[in-house]
């Protein structure tokens, strides 16, 4: 087969076999990225803080190939229509540039979670599908040139490359080179258990993307930017020195800003469902007695974050309010399999 030509000139020598498989897990995130400077490429405002749900987990093959004239995805069997798939294709372009590829990728993905309920399947699904696509493309990417690619898809995607507790650094450049997460400490850091409560499997009335944009026009727009420009450093600083109480507040605040945000849009934006509420009411009476503490991204789903003196407390609680759950722990990065 024919070497790569490169962008940059240089070829690549090794024959790919165009064919690869790789893993990747949601991402929660602590401080959060919810605002985009460059809506084409995913470049937020803010750096954000996050961890990866080891049980939480995206599986994709990516095949390139000469008989498909276009790129498809098949989820847990479906295969997606074409229409759909513009997040990815943002992601197979770019190899196609970095590597001069012509072939079209068929990318076959399987999730262990539901999709669009605010569980951030697309973070691990694109980090999985960037991993896998570039690997069989016969690339050999670095951890933050694998981030900034898997950001192409989705935001958040940046964050489910590196390992454990991440920070998706905001950059500077337009061209968001400098747009990439990196680790700030691995799985096993921390031993604090997670649980992933399901409050609702309908899902999201609306997209991430769409309700960032529209939060853009709140009249407290402006004052979140402020009130969350430190947000990752201090988030970050709780997780490196394990300090329960600041990692709690820090959460706490971030969450209920970005809810709030999203309420005060027009129409407004609402992702908690009752459960949620009632399960927040739990937690936050339960967190001024022990280590617990709990966050949602953009939908209704609760994720909850204690010491491991604490779970059997908080299963209790959330099986009390009859939901279903997974104890899960912090996870790891995204691997070739
Ligand atoms: C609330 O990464 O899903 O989960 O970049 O448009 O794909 P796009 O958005 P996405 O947004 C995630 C938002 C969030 C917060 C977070 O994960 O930091």
């Amino acid at each position: 087969m024919r070497p790569l030509p490169f962008q940059s000139g240089k070829t690549v020598t090794d024959t790919p076999n165009l064919k690869a498989s790789a893993i990747a897990h949601a991402n929660i995130a602590v401080a959060k990225y919810w605002g985009k400077r460059n809506n084409e490429i995913n470049l937020p405002y803010t750096d954000s803080i996050a961890f990866n749900v080891d049980a939480l987990v995206t599986e994709t093959t990516a095949c390139w190939n000469d008989d498909d004239f276009r790129d498809g995805l098949v989820i847990n069997g479906w295969e997606v229509p074409a229409q759909n798939i513009g997040r990815l294709q943002r992601i197979l372009d770019a190899i196609r540039q970095k590597t001069g590829l012509t072939q079209r990728c068929i990318l076959h993905s399987k999730n262990n979670f539901n999709l669009a309920t605010g569980l951030a399947s697309s973070a691990s699904g694109c980090a999985a599908a960037a991993l896998a696509a570039s690997k069989a493309a016969g690339l050999d990417l670095n951890e933050s040139e694998l981030s900034s690619l898997a950001r192409l898809g989705s935001g958040s995607a940046a964050r489910s490359i590196p390992d454990g507790w991440t920070r998706w650094h905001a950059g500077t450049r337009e061209d968001g080179s400098d747009s990439y997460a990196v680790s700030i400490a691995p799985p096993n850091h921390w031993p604090l258990h997670v649980f992933v409560v399901q409050v609702s499997d309908t899902p999201k009335s609306i997209s991430s993307t769409d309700a960032m944009r529209k939060c853009q026009d709140s009249p407290f727009w402006q004052t979140y930017l402020n009130e969350t420009k430190d947000a990752a450093d201090i988030a970050q600083n709780a997780i490196v020195q394990r300090d329960f109480a600041a990692l709690t507040a820090a959460m706490h605040h971030n969450t209920m800003l970005l809810h709030a945000l999203a309420m005060t849009c027009q129409p407004p934006i609402l992702f908690l469902a009752p459960k949620s509420l009632e399960l927040i009411q739990h937690i936050l009476r339960s967190s001024q007695a022990m280590q617990v503490c709990c966050t949602l991204d953009a939908g209704a789903n609760v994720v909850i974050l204690c010491e491991e003196v604490c779970w059997p407390f908080v299963k209790n609680d959330i099986i009390a309010l009859g939901l279903p759950y997974i104890q899960t722990h912090i996870g790891h990065g995204a691997r070739l399999i």
